[in-house]
């Protein structure tokens, strides 16, 4: 156990720079940050006390949800690769637990640098334990049924956002070959000939990691595989540049239909995790929300134009300074209502649906905002109201009307994604709000305290020693 203990949510990061495992006996200090919330299960809550505009600089951190395909895809070749730009955030932790329970060993020369070298694979499976705390697991499927002919992941079950089942996965997996059964809550998928076959795969949905899992696959398959309606999110053109470094043949990617030529191995490679856009979107409502002027450093506003139009609609005013840095703050005539609906990439992601509900509380005007993704994303709507909103909710599209003073309540983090939608409103709000579950945010936003008090947030993290449920999103 090589992890100092030091702040991460208060003003330094960790101290050294190898974390070799984390023990999970650690009692947990309010200054631990993420770690603790994310390996001791503790209730931490967030107390914030709103009403200050957020001024100055931030720079954004590695994307989450690129983050994990490519430490999965680590898991096709015995040669080491490294991974740069990896957030330190819950799920990142989980997911590199799971490498080592499978008998990866995982470097960490650098705080976000993973060397990951899968020499040693002995086991096959990810088992409940972890797929009930972060449904990306199911992103070792893939890669193990390539490599070794056989995999076990524990099925998912439904999580806050919705039932999220994984039978477009399962389906691709025996369309290349694969024979896949239930047993006992685990998926069991065989390769029955040792290697899997390259073929045509047709989504009937657009799948994030569906469609990554099924690179990942037919990256070793014996032939070509065709995805048709295959996800384009900017993660997918990033997990498609990691796999071809490592010599795999993938292209197209970023685009509807994908190839991929199935090669005998793959080797190792390095590769910078490109910058979270979400947390990026994120933090330009922060700015708009309050009144206040961000520098947002360190993103690719490539990768989120769909959210820059709506919010420029909306009344942000959002200059490009150069390619990775935006100047974000609330145009003159103030914010306004504006509708969206979610839409997988390139159009507007559910990942900002509800930070934009909580932007369009302070919209002048009634907006509506739809839900197409997911069926049951509107958690961070009942307690928005708690705070003063005027939110109504019908089938999946949601009318708020603006502006509505918000005043300090206490409520609750029903998922990710909630979880900054609600901190975005008390920090408007006024006087105190007291977030609780803030566990859900850890997962996905790296030092998010620290963050936000370093461009003015009045936001500190309560820890108290009752265990958490571990739900996922
Ligand atoms: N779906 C199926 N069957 C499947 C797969 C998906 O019916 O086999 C449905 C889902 O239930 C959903 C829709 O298809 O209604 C899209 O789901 P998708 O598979 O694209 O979602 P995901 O891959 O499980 C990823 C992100 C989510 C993000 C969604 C949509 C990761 C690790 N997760 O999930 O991120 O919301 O794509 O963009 O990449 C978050 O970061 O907060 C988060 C939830």
């Amino acid at each position: 156990m090589i992890f100092r203990q030091k702040h991460l949510d208060g003003n330094a990061e960790p101290e050294g720079s190898v974390i070799i495992s984390v023990s999970r006996s650690y009692k947990t200090f309010e200054s631990e940050g993420p770690i603790a919330s994310a390996l001791f299960t503790q209730m931490d809550k967030f107390l914030v006390r709103g009403g200050r505009p957020l001024r100055g600089k931030i720079e954004i951190g590695g994307a989450k949800n690129s983050a994990l395909p490519c430490l999965a895809a680590t898991l096709l070749t015995a040669e080491t690769v490294t991974l740069h730009n990896v957030p330190y955030v819950k799920d990142l932790i989980t997911q590199r637990r799971l490498l080592e329970d499978l008998g990866a060993t995982v470097l960490t020369p650098e705080l976000r640098t993973h060397k990951v070298t899968a020499n040693n694979v002995q086991l096959f499976e990810a088992p409940y334990h972890l797929v009930k705390t972060m449904r990306a697991s199911v992103l070792a499927l893939g890669p193990l049924l390539a490599r070794f002919g056989q995999a076990k992941v524990s099925l998912p079950g439904g999580c806050a956002i919705g039932t999220r089942p994984i039978d477009l996965h399962l389906k691709a997996f025996e369309q290349l070959g694969a024979t896949v059964s239930l047993e006992s809550g685990d998926v069991v998928a065989r390769a029955p000939k040792g290697r899997l076959v390259g073929t045509d795969i047709s989504f009937e949905k657009v799948t994030v990691t569906g469609t990554e899992n099924v690179m990942m696959a037919a990256a070793l398959a014996d032939g070509k595989t065709v995805i048709h309606n295959a996800a384009q999110e900017p993660e997918i053109e990033d997990l498609a540049e990691l796999l071809n470094k490592m010599g795999a043949r993938i292209n197209g990617a970023g685009t509807p239909t994908m190839e991929i030529d199935g090669v005998e191995a793959l080797g190792g490679a390095q590769h910078t995790i490109i910058p979270d856009r979400i947390e990026t979107g994120t933090f330009i409502v922060a700015a708009a929300i309050t009144g206040g002027e961000l520098e947002v450093k360190g993103c690719n506003p490539d990768h989120i134009r769909a959210v820059i139009k709506e919010l420029r609609a909306a009344g942000v005013d959002i200059e490009e300074l150069n390619p990775s840095t935006l100047f974000v703050r609330q145009s003159s005539g103030g914010l306004k209502a504006n509708d969206v609906t979610t839409e997988p990439h390139p159009l507007f992601p559910t990942d900002m649906q509800a930070q934009y509900m909580a932007l369009m509380t302070q919209a002048k005007g009634t907006s509506k905002i739809t839900e197409t993704i997911f069926e049951n994303r509107f958690m961070h709507a009942s307690e928005l109201i708690r705070m003063g909103a005027d939110i109504t909710i019908s089938g999946n599209t949601a009318t708020v009307r603006g502006p509505r003073h918000l005043t300090g309540a206490p409520i609750l983090a029903s998922d990710l994604r909630a979880s900054a939608s609600l901190v975005l409103a008390a920090l408007c709000a006024s006087g105190e709000t007291l977030i609780d579950r803030v566990y859900h945010i850890d997962r996905g936003y790296e030092t998010i305290v620290r963050k936000l008090r370093s461009i003015g947030a009045d936001i500190e993290r309560i820890t108290d020693n009752l265990a958490a449920e571990e739900d996922e999103a």
